[in-house]
């Protein structure tokens, strides 16, 4: 057992948030380097902070130790004056029970309901896009998953409620900047709006909502905030983006045309893609005793910076790990599939995590068959990893309808 490498450093003088998201990337593998260890400290928002790299060590955290750390988001940022009490804020029991509930809401059965709405407006989507259009990917992905989510989780009809979704999409986004940077306190309008619907809406998401065994109306109402804030249609967009993207490179055109007819080859494309681009660069957790990860001493009261981009790029695991190659699920990596960590893992993994794999399948797919796609030529394609991973600029694509 050996101690972290790294300094925490002098309160505010030593700390490294600035640094840390200016070029998170940057940051991690200057890290690695200078101490020869994805397992590092420092102080970030002037906490002593671990951070992990380590695939073994994110697997321990999540998993297999999970239970020795509490969720560290409660004093993270804005997020809990802007969302409220809400499962990601919870531990113990009422995770638990907050977790049961959600897991009701997203039951296997519900979630092909819900798809045969996401199904339409994803179609109606993407069948404007034209041949020989020039799409910009983020820009198109996000206003289709901002329609999915409003559609799906606020029951707008998008066609004829437009006005309206143009307000609660304002709304959104100003909601969202308040996650980001500064606190504005908006989400009681749109606490307003959700208890609205879920009072009106007969049938669909609300109603699945409104027959769970939430304790209060407000604890309804803040779970129903969640899903419809910005945050899960960024995401989702950044995912989508980056699977376009790799997919437009020229170099992978054959490996395009194999995802469009081998189902397969696509799950294995689509993972590869989460690997390399989790839409959320890591996680947060707090030391509830001193604890062992990877063979480090982590003490008692440090929080831990979860870089699950790192974990999903350890060379430990993944041979070649910066590289696009979805043959490797097939090969050297077919025992490794838990391995990602996109979705986090263990006790607190995502409930959406299936959900979304309906979705984005369901959209690669329709693009896949109905498109050809390319990068426009002489591109940056730099990325920016905060606050969801995407290209930096407004990168374009070309796309041709196929079969005409
Ligand atoms: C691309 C989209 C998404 C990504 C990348 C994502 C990622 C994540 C991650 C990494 C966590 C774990 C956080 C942690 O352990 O610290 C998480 C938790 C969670 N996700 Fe997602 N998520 C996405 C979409 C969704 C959707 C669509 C839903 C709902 C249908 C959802 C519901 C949740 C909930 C309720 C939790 C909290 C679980 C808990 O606190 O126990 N997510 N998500």
């Amino acid at each position: 057992m050996t101690s972290l490498p790294g300094r925490i450093g002098w309160s505010v003088t030593g700390d490294r948030t600035l640094d840390f998201a200016r070029d998170p990337m940057d940051f991690t593998q200057r890290h690695i380097k200078a101490f020869k260890s994805r397992m590092f400290q420092g102080r970030s928002m002037n906490r002593p902070h671990a951070f992990v790299a380590s695939n073994q060590g994110l697997k321990e955290v999540l998993e297999e130790k999970a239970d020795m750390f509490s969720m560290g988001y409660r004093d993270f940022g804005y997020m809990y004056s802007l969302f409220g009490d809400l499962v990601i804020f919870s531990s113990d029991d009422e995770a638990l029970r907050l977790r049961g509930i959600l897991h009701k809401i997203f039951k296997p059965e519900e979630v092909t309901g819900y798809m045969s709405q996401v199904e339409i407006v994803s179609t109606r989507l993407l069948n404007t896009i034209n041949d020989r259009d020039i799409v910009i990917p983020y820009k198109m992905f996000k206003l289709l998953t901002t329609q999915i989510c409003l559609s799906l989780f606020l029951g707008l009809e998008m066609e004829s409620a437009k006005e309206e979704a143009k307000a609660i999409i304002e709304l959104t986004i100003t909601h969202w900047h308040g996650l980001i940077s500064v606190p504005v306190n908006f989400n009681e309008r749109l606490l307003n709006i959700v208890s609205k619907r879920l009072a009106e809406e007969k049938s669909g998401f609300l109603s699945v909502v409104r027959e769970a065994e939430f304790q209060s109306k407000a604890e309804m109402a803040n779970h129903v905030l969640l899903f419809v804030s910005a945050l899960i249609p960024k995401a989702l967009a950044a995912l989508m983006t980056s699977f376009c993207l790799e997919l437009a490179k020229p170099q992978n055109a054959e490996k395009r045309r194999k995802a469009a007819q081998d189902d397969r080859y696509l799950e294995n494309v689509l993972l590869e893609v989460k690997r390399l681009w989790p839409p959320f660069l890591g996680g947060r957790r707090l030391a509830k005793q001193d604890v062992v990860i990877d063979g480090y001493k982590i003490p008692a009261g440090h929080y831990i910076a979860l870089l699950t981009r790192a974990a999903n790029c350890d060379p430990k695991i993944f041979p070649e790990a910066e590289t696009f190659l979805p043959e490797r699920w097939d090969t050297c990596n077919q025992l490794d599939r838990e391995r990602v960590w996109t979705f986090g893992g263990g006790p607190r993994m995502c409930i959406g995590d299936k959900f979304i794999g309906k979705i984005i399948k369901l959209i690669a797919k329709h693009l896949l068959q109905s498109y050809e796609w390319e990068l426009v030529p002489n591109q940056d394609l730099t990325y920016k990893w905060l606050p969801v991973a995407r290209p930096k600029h407004d990168v374009e694509v070309a796309f041709t309808k196929i079969g005409l």
